[in-house]
């Protein structure tokens, strides 16, 4: 094996530019810290969640000896770009399995190196599931840049763990170090996740489970609300878009949902988050076939979540894709998009151009792409550009809603 080099790591296919980059001091001060404990755990008890691009693994792995490393990773575009970093820097596709956030990704593990979730509701649902299903002797080395963290952070870790250690920073970084793992109720994931059964002061629910593991255990559980201006049920797992909150720009949206299209065969709701709008759009129009995309494993669990609590679930298709990779070409009648201008911490617009272009290779000829976007971000040159002819429908104090037609040929980027 080549000597592992963490500075040819790459971040493709997600986006690339000189200020974004595929790792991060926190990787190398989580690696750092957990090299004694990574290289003493038996085979297939190191698990990694919310590796970016893969350096938490592929350093567990080519730098401290690691075998069959569990890994996590939310985006589907981080999953990929592991895979292609792993190929760059010879560690074989054995040496890790991608999974979901499920009992499995963390049963008897020893060792968990976790880059912090941005969202507490997904660090709750880690450590719940860590503290219910994995080694007693677990230790949990979560990373940070300090100024992401908060002492909520602890305060999540303190409900599932007995010992949570805070490291001396480095580079901007530290370490919260969990162990002496407590069981606290069932695990359930999502907004509200720790609110307790039933509705908590702003409404918010946990789900029921539906069942058991072949262990014995419950499954996780998602949280959902009912949105009473909408009539409308959000589920959320825990670093799902918004919760179980409806997004302000995502209600401006549906305002228009009489006007899209109408003759409209097959919608595409990409970015779904919770699945608001594919739910809505099914809902309004039984004619209707819907496509949910994500590439946010916890956005398709929570999306399949909503559809299924609407009654729609028969008639809304949820994938898990990097922007709209598996649709075929020309293929879609309607797009509604309200895109991404983060790309993980850093404000950028190039996911939501990547989003625009793949909308408009999807589209048939004369296909509508409806888009809602904070007015500041002035995207409808770019509209006007990759996908076509754009009419402003909408505008509020804050979004302006767009309906672009595609012109039937591929736009250059
Ligand atoms: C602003 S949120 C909108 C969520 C949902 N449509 C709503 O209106 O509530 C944008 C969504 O785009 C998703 N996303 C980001 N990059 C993506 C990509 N490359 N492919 C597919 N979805 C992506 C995010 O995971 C997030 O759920």
């Amino acid at each position: 094996m080549p000597e592992f080099n963490f500075d040819a790591l790459r971040r493709a296919p997600d986006v690339e530019a000189p200020n974004l980059f595929a790792v991060d001091p926190t990787d190398r001060f989580i690696l750092d810290e957990a090299a004694e404990l990574i290289e003493a755990a038996p085979a297939g008890s190191v698990v990694v969640a919310n590796d970016r691009y893969g350096a938490l693994a592929l350093g567990a792995i080519a730098v401290h000896g690691a075998r069959a490393v569990r890994v996590h990773q939310d985006a589907y575009s981080g999953e990929l770009a592991l895979r292609r970093n792993a190929e760059a820097q010879g560690v074989e596709s054995s040496a890790f399995r991608s999974m979901d956030v499920e009992p499995t990704l963390v049963d008897g593990a020893r060792v968990v190196l976790l880059q912090l979730p941005r969202q507490l509701y997904a660090l709750d649902e880690l450590a719940a599931l860590i503290a219910r299903a994995a080694d007693p002797d677990v230790v949990v080395i979560a990373g940070g840049r300090i100024k992401h963290m908060s002492l909520a952070m602890n305060e999540v870790l303190s409900k599932y763990f007995g010992d949570v250690r805070v490291s001396r920073a480095r580079q901007k970084s530290r370490l919260l170090i969990a162990s002496k793992p407590r069981v606290v109720g069932a695990a359930t994931a999502g907004a509200g996740a720790g609110a307790g059964a039933g509705a908590d002061a702003d409404g918010t629910t946990t789900g029921t489970a539906t069942g058991e593991d072949a262990k014995g255990r419950s499954p996780l559980t998602l949280a959902s609300r009912h949105d009473a201006a909408l009539d409308l049920w959000v589920a959320a797992a825990g670093a799902a878009f918004g919760g179980t909150r409806v997004d302000i720009g995502t209600r401006f949206l549906l305002e228009f949902l009489p006007d899209m299209a109408p003759d409209a065969h097959h919608a595409i709701d990409l970015g779904c988050g919770t699945g608001i709008l594919a739910t809505s759009l099914a809902r309004a129009r039984p004619e209707l076939r819907v496509t949910a995309t994500d590439q946010s494993a916890a956005a398709v669990r929570s999306a399949r979540e909503t559809a299924r609590l609407n009654g729609v679930e028969d008639r809304v298709e949820v994938v898990r894709d990097d922007a709209l990779a598996s649709q075929p070409d020309a293929s879609a009648d309607l797009i509604v998009l309200n895109p991404p201008f983060h790309v993980g911490s850093t404000v950028h617009a190039g996911i939501a151009l990547k989003l625009f272009a793949d909308a408009s290779r999807v589209l048939k000829p004369g296909g509508e792409l409806w888009t809602v976007w904070n007015t500041h971000l002035g995207y409808r040159p770019a509209l006007e550009r990759l996908v076509g002819p754009t009419e402003q429908c909408g505008r509020n104090t804050k979004f302006t809603v767009t309906r672009s037609r595609a012109v039937g040929e591929l736009v250059s980027n």
